[in-house]
């Protein structure tokens, strides 16, 4: 976990004090141009006295980072003279500032750090404050940066890439996209189940992950039609802080190891392509632990404490497949998704879903055909899930 956190109305506004807590002074403030152009940094910066700090300010993160943007702004970092690296914005703007931050103190290759590699060692200290509600990288010790050439999302793990200090503000959520509520949210969501459920959780996750859904789950739906619902909002950004914190101390699972492929190749935001496969990955894993799911489901509040696990995780794939409906999530196939390309890369996805490691923290272990045969299945969703679920014998 961060050494530090600030969570709460105007908490984006204590990083003088975080920087001065941690003496530090001179960070560089990494971001998107469109936040800029939204104004919604210039209260941050004009909170850094003149006197006590020299910030510089990045503004070119592209979404889905990849190698050559963190080499751009690797560059732009070392033309100046930086004590700490503050990645302010999605989940796109903190993970180029990790990225940065540990490549400026270690060097060498962005691709040297993926996965097998772990990367505990830190590099400069990384302050995180979260525009969305939904990455959760502000609480995680992992970056995804994307190679351009091979078209592959890279993994990075490490407790180099964990932020000393988030400071999670839900009033910077509030002019978020209808679209980016709904991705980013039910992409905090499968942190949180994932994070649950995952092979390598344990009982300090598994409490956060149950906080995380009882705090997403009745409330996403809210913040999705009013924009402007305080409590909703302060919910779902609290829910994704804490499902960070629960999937960096477990893992994430089969739905991660897949979705990043589609949005490698396919161009799809990762939230969207979680949501996408999840129903039908969710109808594929839980007959191997329904209990665990039947949990998952009580915490989202769409099953009873005396309800039958069957019954129960019968609920969370219809809430799945709801939470698809209601906040407009397209199918691959809805999404315009090319048909032809699809079905030539099905067998390159799920070989880099399984290289990429999370699918062997699913409960129920998937080969590369399974692999295939459910992204084929999430093509058109809808009732093949349910159908699938019903298959699986749960
Ligand atoms: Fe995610």
């Amino acid at each position: 976990m961060p050494r530090l956190m600030r969570i709460g109305a105007g908490a984006s506004l204590e990083l003088a004090n975080i920087l001065t807590q941690l003496g530090l002074s001179r960070p560089l403030i990494v971001t998107d141009s469109h936040l800029v152009e939204l104004g919604k940094l210039k209260k941050v910066m004009d909170s850094l006295d003149s006197s006590k700090f020299s910030p510089r300010l990045y503004s070119d993160v592209v979404l889905d980072p990849t190698i050559a943007s963190i080499e751009k702004c690797l560059a732009f970092l070392r033309q100046g003279n930086h004590d700490c690296v503050v990645g302010f914005g999605g989940g796109s703007s903190m993970d180029t500032a990790k990225a940065v931050a540990v490549l400026a103190v270690h060097g060498g290759a962005m691709s040297s750090y993926k996965v097998p590699h772990v990367q505990d060692v830190p590099g400069l200290p990384i302050i995180a404050i979260p525009t969305t509600a939904g990455t959760g990288s502000e609480t995680t010790r992992f970056t995804i940066i994307s190679d351009e050439v091979t078209l592959e999302k890279m993994l990075c793990v490490g407790l180099g890439f964990l932020p000393t200090a988030s400071l999670v503000d839900y009033e910077q959520s509030f002019t978020m996209p209808k679209l980016l509520t709904a991705a980013t949210g039910l992409d905090a969501l499968c942190h949180a189940l994932e994070g649950y459920v995952s092979k390598r959780s344990h009982p300090f996750s598994q409490n956060i992950a149950v906080q995380s859904m009882r705090a997403i789950a009745p409330n996403l739906r809210r913040a999705y039609a009013d924009p402007s619902d305080v409590y909703a909002r302060e919910s779902v950004m609290l829910g994704a802080s804490l499902a960070g914190i629960a999937f960096s101390n477990s893992s994430v699972a089969l739905i991660h190891g897949m979705a990043r492929p589609i949005g490698a190749f396919f161009h799809v935001a990762h939230g969207l392509s979680i949501a996408m496969l999840m129903p039908t990955v969710i109808a594929f894993s839980a007959p191997a632990d329904i209990r665990l799911y039947a949990n998952a489901a009580r915490a989202m509040g769409v099953a009873g404490e005396d309800e039958s696990n069957e019954s129960a995780v019968n609920n969370l794939v219809n809430e799945y497949i709801a939470f698809n409906k209601d906040l407009e999530v397209p199918t691959p196939k809805a999404y315009g998704i090319d048909p032809a390309r699809w079905e030539s890369l099905l067998g390159t996805m799920a070989e880099q879903a399984l290289a990429s490691g999370s699918p062997a923290n699913n409960p129920r272990a998937a080969t590369a055909e399974e692999i295939v045969q459910l992204y084929k299945q999430a093509w058109a969703g809808g009732e093949d899930t349910q159908q699938l679920y019903n298959k699986a014998g749960a």
